[in-house]
């Protein structure tokens, strides 16, 4: 956390994990533009944006960084993490596999971040109802074991993405 000169300007890095095409850089740019891209490319490296959020009068600034889910197409991942006080482990609720490698995901993230990290499991694509392939109730589970908060959202339809990045951010805040 970082406090502007005037002390009431915060800024939150949140970074965003999980498989490739699970969404990640859609629930981004749905949070911070309000834009969504059927046909998005593979993220390559790092991206971030940044967004100003108003929570109980104050001016946050959250700085969500978003890189790929692919090995191939990631950066150094120690500087990715570095100085995030909230995570989105994200998972496709349309495609399991996505969801098994929930767990690497958190053993990434256990080894580069303290357990003051918040941490948010989000089961994206809940439009996607007619083929989910991962039940709710195994998602609550799974976050109850790891001290995960847990949210279905869908950047399609824009279903919980504010309230993702709001309940992250009010944690740490
Ligand atoms: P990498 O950058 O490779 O790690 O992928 P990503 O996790 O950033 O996925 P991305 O946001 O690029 O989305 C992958 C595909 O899923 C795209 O075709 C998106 O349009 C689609 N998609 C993303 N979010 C949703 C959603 O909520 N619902 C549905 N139905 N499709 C989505
Ligand atoms: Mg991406």
């Amino acid at each position: 956390m970082e406090e502007g000169a005037g002390g009431e300007e915060y800024l939150f890095k949140i970074v965003v994990i999980g498989d490739s095409a699970v969404g990640k850089s859609n629930l981004l740019s749905r949070f911070a533009r309000d834009e969504f891209d059927l046909h998005s490319k593979a993220t390559i490296g790092v991206e971030f944006q940044t967004q100003v959020m108003d929570i109980d009068g104050k001016e946050i600034k959250a700085q969500v960084w978003d890189t790929a889910g692919q090995e191939r197409f990631r950066a150094v991942t120690s500087a990715y993490y570095r100085g995030a006080v909230g995570a989105l482990i994200v998972y496709d609720i349309s495609r399991r596999s996505t969801f098994d490698s929930i767990k690497r995901w958190l053993d990434e993230l256990n080894t580069h971040c303290d357990t003051t990290t918040a941490r948010m499991l989000v089961g994206n694509k809940s439009d996607l109802e007619n083929i989910r392939d991962v039940s709710v109730d195994e998602a609550k589970r799974l976050a109850e074991e790891e001290g995960l908060f847990f949210i279905e959202a869908s950047a399609l339809d824009s279903t919980n993405v504010k309230g993702a990045f709001q309940i992250v951010i009010r944690e740490v805040y």
